[in-house]
């Protein structure tokens, strides 16, 4: 087959303006803790509506550094979903607690509050409920669990910037919340994180957490723990308040790029939709579920012979190999992950994508599955 377009998976929308901010730091000194960064944790503090942001170097990081001021280790559980990516669990592991998975909700795909409750036990230190693909989970359900447990909870929102629950943006319900930033995001800073709170204490750890285990007194060479390096620097940080600038129209155009495909994919046989639930997703993903039947490999392989990226999202975590290797995991612990997780199929989506491109993956999809 020969095709002349080329789609791919993601793309990050950089302006003028992020290009301004950037050689702006560029042509000072200050490369690293300078003033770009507490001026980005400012306005994303607003952004979400809580006292504190404190920035880091990776969304990675900051679920690190949320989990840790916790004082984890070993024979400590912490309750997460395995429809994620690796890295809400990975934490987990570095922290030497032990990652117990809970299953989902077939329709959101979140974490199922009644499966965390049961997954309790009395070495439960923690609960990491991750509002997966931009679609919130229950997380007054989840809080209240673990309120009446006594149990912390880390909200992993790493795909959730500008996602709200009963009209409050997600981050902003009591817990500490990680964003992630990589350039497939809503917002993007190339890499980066940040972590929201309202708590002053809790800030406080996490500033001194990523920054070597320094505190704010200024004394560069005190540590009043053992920290890491997870600091995020000038020029990502330039490049984040750029984009929460525009972060609104940002929104609006994977939203419009949403309904296009939603539009271009209806009544598909064997394709669903994205669910649309009673809050509003923050599009990070557009993902199609197949029929338990189809070929997901032949379907990608047939879209890339049309140009068109796609990536079989998520794998689940507790079957990848290092988590095989390490509990014995197998097929069947996890129905509804599993079942998901073998059927879901993300497309092309970002912001630059335009109503001819999404039309090709329409009718590229409704091609091969005639063929299959
Ligand atoms: C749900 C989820 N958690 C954690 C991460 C890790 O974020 P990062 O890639 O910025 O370390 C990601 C990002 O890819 C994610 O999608």
């Amino acid at each position: 087959m020969v095709t002349t377009r080329s789609i791919p998976l993601a793309r990050p929308h950089i302006g003028e303006r992020e290009r301004e901010l950037v050689m702006d730091v560029l042509r000072s000194d200050a490369l690293a803790c300078g003033e770009m960064v507490p001026a980005f944790e400012r306005a994303f503090a607003e952004r979400v509506g809580t006292r504190f942001a404190v920035a880091c170097s990776s969304g990675t990081a900051g679920l690190h550094v949320a989990l840790d001021r916790l004082d984890l280790g070993p024979g400590d559980e912490v309750i997460t979903s395995s429809f994620s990516f690796i890295a809400s669990a990975n934490v987990i592991l570095h922290e030497r607690a032990t990652p117990v998975f809970a299953d989902i909700d077939e329709r959101t795909f979140n974490v199922d509050p009644a499966a965390v409750e049961a997954a309790i036990t009395p070495r439960t230190r923690a609960i990491v409920p991750i509002h997966i693909f931009g679609y919130p989970c229950d997380i007054e359900a989840v809080s209240r669990i673990a309120a009446e447990h006594g149990i912390p909870v880390v909200e992993d929102a790493c795909e959730a910037l500008g996602c709200s629950v009963n009209g409050r943006a997600v981050g902003s319900h009591g817990n500490p919340a990680v964003y992630g930033f990589y350039p497939n995001k809503q917002l993007t800073t190339g890499e980066g994180g940040m972590v929201t709170t309202d708590d002053a204490d809790v800030a406080a750890d996490l500033r001194s957490l990523v920054n070597q285990g320094r505190s704010d007194n200024g004394d560069w060479l005190v540590h009043q723990r053992v920290g890491f390096n997870y600091r995020m620097d000038e020029m990502s940080a330039a490049i984040g308040i750029g984009q929460l600038e525009k972060l609104e129209a940002l929104l609006e155009a994977r939203r419009r790029v949403a309904e296009r495909y939603d539009a271009a994919l209806a009544g598909i046989d064997g394709v669903e939709l994205p669910y649309r639930g009673p809050e509003e997703r923050s599009w990070f993903v557009y993902y199609v579920r197949l029929a338990e039947g189809i070929d997901r490999d032949a379907v990608a392989a047939g879209l890339a012979a049309r140009g068109v990226a796609t990536r079989p999202y998520l794998p689940a975590i507790h079957l990848q190999p290092p988590y095989r290797a390490r509990f014995g995991y197998a097929e069947g612990m996890l129905p509804v992950t599993e079942r998901v997780s073998r059927a879901t199929l993300a497309l092309p989506f970002f912001v630059q994508l335009e109503e001819g491109d999404v039309a090709h993956v329409g009718g590229s999809l409704r091609e091969v599955l005639r063929e299959l």
